[in-house]
């Protein structure tokens, strides 16, 4: 895949990532997060948050994702739709991911067309770039 991702794959991905969301375990916060990562030989590839009782053990559901697909022996990622909000209340804002997930993201995609999508429903969302989001990033060609 190449280039552009069409409204309608903007839309699926946001959908997985709702039906991810479902899955979340977040007995602490209540707040839930579905994503769903895009493959380049286009296959979804969803995670949640997963919290633990003790806090810093907690994973975000971006990483679930990611390392969820470096498992499935997938690679080479074009996007990623995230969705959340608190338990039992309607989704209120964008969520963007945190400094964590963008540096984990950042080791195995071209951050200048990596579409990082955040949204709101199926119909309301931002994308932005993970240059956008984690500008001046350090990576593996850096150390090489
Ligand atoms: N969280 C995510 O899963 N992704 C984000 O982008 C933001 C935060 C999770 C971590 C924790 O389980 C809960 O949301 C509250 O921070």
């Amino acid at each position: 895949m190449n280039g552009t991702l069409d409204s309608g794959k903007y839309k699926s991905l946001i959908c997985a990532a709702l039906e991810a969301r479902e899955k979340a375990y977040a007995p602490y916060s209540k707040f839930k997060v579905g994503a769903a990562l895009l493959t380049s030989d286009e296959n979804i590839i969803t995670g949640c948050n997963v919290e633990n009782a003790s806090y810093p053990a907690c994973n975000c559901a971006e990483r679930t994702a990611i390392f969820k697909a470096i498992t499935m022996d997938k690679n080479s990622f074009e996007a990623i739709a995230i969705i959340a909000g608190k338990e039992n209340q309607d989704i209120k804002d964008y969520t963007s991911p945190c400094g964590v997930c963008r540096q984990v993201l950042r080791e195995f995609v071209n951050p200048e067309k990596f579409k990082v999508i955040m949204a709101k429903s199926q119909d309301d969302y931002k994308v932005a770039t993970l240059e956008e989001l984690l500008p001046l990033s350090f990576g593996p060609e850096n150390l090489a």
